[in-house]
């Protein structure tokens, strides 16, 4: 069975960059070999963690599937050029950077992100060499008209997300499903229908087909997100079709954090 994949989405967090490297120092310790530990901190936190990634490993390179890999929360979809403070892939691969996150609720929601506009970020994500761990969910107002609505708005996302993605270039995707209620909220999805909606985005996301390779199970990897702590996290993981979780404020908490490491290490 492949690794289990934890991803830490810092969001606007911490607060200064002594506090950042705290938290990358105490979480970077709890990376064990079970698991694949991937922490996404702000762009402006990138070097300086970047460069304390490098200490630790005795001053080598970053190379791909590092089990302690580092990711930004966003990039353009373009290279370069005339595009005020915007950040592109290229830039963060050379800052060492393996994942990016696109398409999170967030965006979508504050920064009026268009599912167009996710799809051309993913594109220049992988034609620059980044892996990409996008972001869909549903919110309230279809959850509660059901699960069937709630996997056709994914089913959407995904659709439109990825058009025009060859499947070779999929390999380097993972999704991370995160019901919009469950964000932050405390309220998180009933495990067993994540794992259900986890089975059905791996069949969209592999364009029907189950495809090999990728995550645990096989096909693109999915991650469960939303409201994800130490007390669930193994309620979801203990799923073949979840390959990991995406984990927001509990990735601020060294102890939490530690915490959820060590049980996914152990299922
Ligand atoms: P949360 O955030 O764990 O705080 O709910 C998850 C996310 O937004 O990625």
């Amino acid at each position: 069975m492949a690794r289990k994949i934890i991803a830490a989405n810092w969001k606007e967090n911490p607060k200064n960059e002594k506090d950042a490297l705290k938290l990358f120092r105490g979480v970077a310790k709890a990376a064990n070999g079970a698991v694949r530990v991937i922490l996404c901190p702000p762009f402006i936190y990138l070097d300086e963690i970047a460069h304390a990634w490098k200490k630790m490993h005795g001053g080598r390179r970053h190379k791909k599937e590092e089990q302690l890999a580092l990711g930004a929360q966003d990039a353009f979809w373009e290279e370069k050029g005339a595009f005020t403070s915007e950040v592109g892939p290229r830039m963060l691969r050379g800052l060492g950077m393996e994942y990016v996150i696109l398409g999170h609720s967030e965006r979508r929601k504050w920064m009026k992100e268009t599912d167009a506009v996710i799809n051309k970020k993913i594109q220049r994500a992988l034609a620059d060499g980044l892996r990409v761990i996008l972001c869909v969910g549903e919110p309230l107002a279809v959850r509660r008209k059901g699960l069937s609505a709630a996997r056709n708005h994914v089913a959407s996302q995904i659709r439109r997300d990825l058009a025009g993605v060859a499947s070779r270039d999929r390999r380097h995707l993972m999704i991370a499903y995160e019901p919009i209620w469950a964000i932050g909220t405390g309220r998180y999805d009933n495990p067993e229908d994540a794992c259900e909606m986890a089975e059905f985005i791996k069949r969209k996301a592999s364009g029907g087909r189950s495809a090999r390779g990728g995550g645990a199970a096989g096909g693109v990897p999915v991650l469960y997100g939303g409201s994800v702590t130490s007390k669930n996290i193994a309620e979801y993981i203990k799923y073949n079709s979840i390959d990991g979780a995406l984990v927001g404020g509990a990735s601020l908490k060294v102890g939490e954090f530690k915490k959820i490491i060590n049980i996914t290490c152990k299922i």
